[in-house]
């Protein structure tokens, strides 16, 4: 049974996300979604909100869960047995982070990263720029699932109910 992980932060879920996730359940028998800390970034779901997101827009693909994670992904991966790390590649400027961790994470357990290339439409995409995009009232409506653009919508105007 080959299986893998598609770690992420995922605040909140893009097509770009999805993208990769709905290649790596063509690659794999089993794929966990699993949403991680990052403590070095704010937050606009919690947690909980972010699961129930990436649960929903999931539904579509069989043998796809999701889960999340406190702590490292490495012991994320040993407790469910689990060797491969599924990631997007969206441009050059991504590779050099992306390689720190992989190689990280290969030194803290046996896991190997594969990196997915991103689909070209999806290149320029990132959840902090569709955040920031939308803050300032600019369409993001086509690079989320709708229901993740109208809690997005939701969000930004409870946090700024003056939209200032
Ligand atoms: O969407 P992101 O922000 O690129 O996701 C990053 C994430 C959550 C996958 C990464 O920060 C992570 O694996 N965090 C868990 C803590 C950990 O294992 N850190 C060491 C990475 S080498």
């Amino acid at each position: 049974m080959r299986r893998a992980v598609c770690p992420g932060s995922f605040d909140p879920v893009t097509n770009g996300h999805l993208d990769i996730v709905a290649r790596a359940s063509h690659l794999f028998d089993e794929v966990v979604v699993a949403v991680g800390v990052n403590k070095s970034k704010s937050r606009l779901f919690t947690p909980d909100e972010r699961i129930d997101m990436l649960r929903t827009a999931c539904e579509p693909f069989d043998n796809v869960t999701v889960d999340g994670f406190t702590g490292l992904l490495t012991d994320f991966c040993r407790d469910r047995g689990i060797r491969t790390i599924v990631k997007g590649l969206r441009a050059v400027s991504d590779f050099d982070y992306e390689l720190q961790m992989a190689q990280m994470n290969a030194s803290l357990a046996e896991v190997e990263t594969v990196f997915v290339p991103t689909s070209p439409e999806y290149s320029f995409l990132a959840s902090s720029l569709v955040k920031e995009v939308a803050t300032f009232g600019g369409d993001v409506s086509g690079l989320l699932p709708a229901f993740v653009h109208d809690r997005l919508v939701r969000r930004l105007a409870e946090r700024d109910p003056a939209g200032s």
